[in-house]
């Protein structure tokens, strides 16, 4: 299978599986369970769940809980994505090519619409067909990768703070590894740990994680300027309008993509001692630089 039909049926399967865990939009109160559904299924890429059930597979082949718990990461992504376009955050009206969650249904229920998406990943891993001891580190990494210290709130509160401020490496870097890098990194390491991973092998995805999330943010921020809107199915050109610190702003569109490519690289190192079983986290990484959405 390449790789193009290996991710429609990840994608597939992810769908499907968030399709059972939402309440269907006939469950009262109906405009809720609408606004979450309407923005969970309106196309995402699915990268986290891909790469957290690609973890496991790496580590053990077939393990149970791996597709709901992939899709507690999707649940987080997804909210965080309501959140960033309300009018208060980035004020964005397009995401994953459709009108924004409160642009149709409001600032009041978008903001109800993620917090409950929120909620329901950690209702989610509570409710994994896994051991306590397992379903309780799956939570404290889920939590800590969109928690306010080096995860994902932590860093849109200083995206947010940066608005307008002089482009600084260092902020940039603390900014990317924890608004986007850190539910990233920790794809991997919930696959990892529900597959039982030795602590070497779980050190080993943790960084190959940490680079390929770097890079991810990086790609993000050089076609905010280098695509369309229609192919990105979000508003292109929004970094500079709003004076975001970005990686084309402090070191210009050349070097941001050999500094992506060079993540990328260290991650594909980190996957030797995984031999083939890492065939599909290799592809991924190349995926995470050279995609084009
Ligand atoms: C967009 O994430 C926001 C970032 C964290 C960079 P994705 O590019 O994964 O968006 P979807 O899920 O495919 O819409
Ligand atoms: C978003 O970063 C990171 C999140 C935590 C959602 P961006 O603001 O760059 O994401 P896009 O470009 O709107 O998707
Ligand atoms: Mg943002
Ligand atoms: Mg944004
Ligand atoms: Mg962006």
């Amino acid at each position: 299978m390449n790789l193009r039909e290996y991710l429609t049926q990840q994608q597939r399967l992810v769908d499907d599986e968030l399709d059972r865990l939402v309440p269907p939009e006939s469950t009262p109160p109906e405009t809720i369970h609408r606004a979450m559904r309407y923005s969970l299924f309106a196309g995402g890429k699915r990268i986290r769940p891909v790469l957290c059930i690609e973890a496991a597979r790496t580590i053990a082949g077939e393990c149970s809980g791996i597709l709901a718990a992939a899709c507690s990461l999707e649940l987080i992504h997804t909210y965080s994505l309501i959140h960033d376009d309300l009018p208060a955050l980035d004020n964005d009206d397009y995401r994953r090519g459709k009108l924004t969650n409160h642009k149709v249904f409001g600032d009041a229920m978008a903001i109800l619409a993620g917090d409950s998406l929120l909620t329901l990943a950690f209702q989610v891993l509570a409710q994994l067909d896994a051991p306590d001891y397992c379903k309780t580190r799956l939570i404290a990494e889920l939590a800590l990768a969109s928690g306010t210290v080096g995860g994902m709130i932590g860093g849109q509160v200083a995206d947010l703070q940066g608005e307008g401020k002089p482009p600084d490496a260092q902020l940039l870097e603390t900014i990317h590894r924890a608004k986007t890098g850190a539910l990233l990194r920790a794809s991997l390491r919930m696959g990892a740990n529900l597959a039982g991973a030795s602590e070497t092998q779980y050190e080993a995805l943790s960084l190959y994680g940490e680079h390929v999330g770097l890079a991810f943010q990086i790609v993000d921020d050089i076609l905010d300027i280098e695509q369309s809107s229609e192919a990105l199915g979000k508003t292109a050109g929004k970094d500079a309008a709003q004076h975001k610190i970005t990686f084309p702003a402090v070191y210009g569109l050349e070097a941001s993509r050999r500094m992506a490519q060079q993540e990328s690289e260290r991650a594909h190192a980190l996957l030797g001692p995984f031999g083939d079983r890492a065939l599909r986290l290799h592809e991924l990484a190349d995926l995470i630089v050279h995609r084009k959405s």
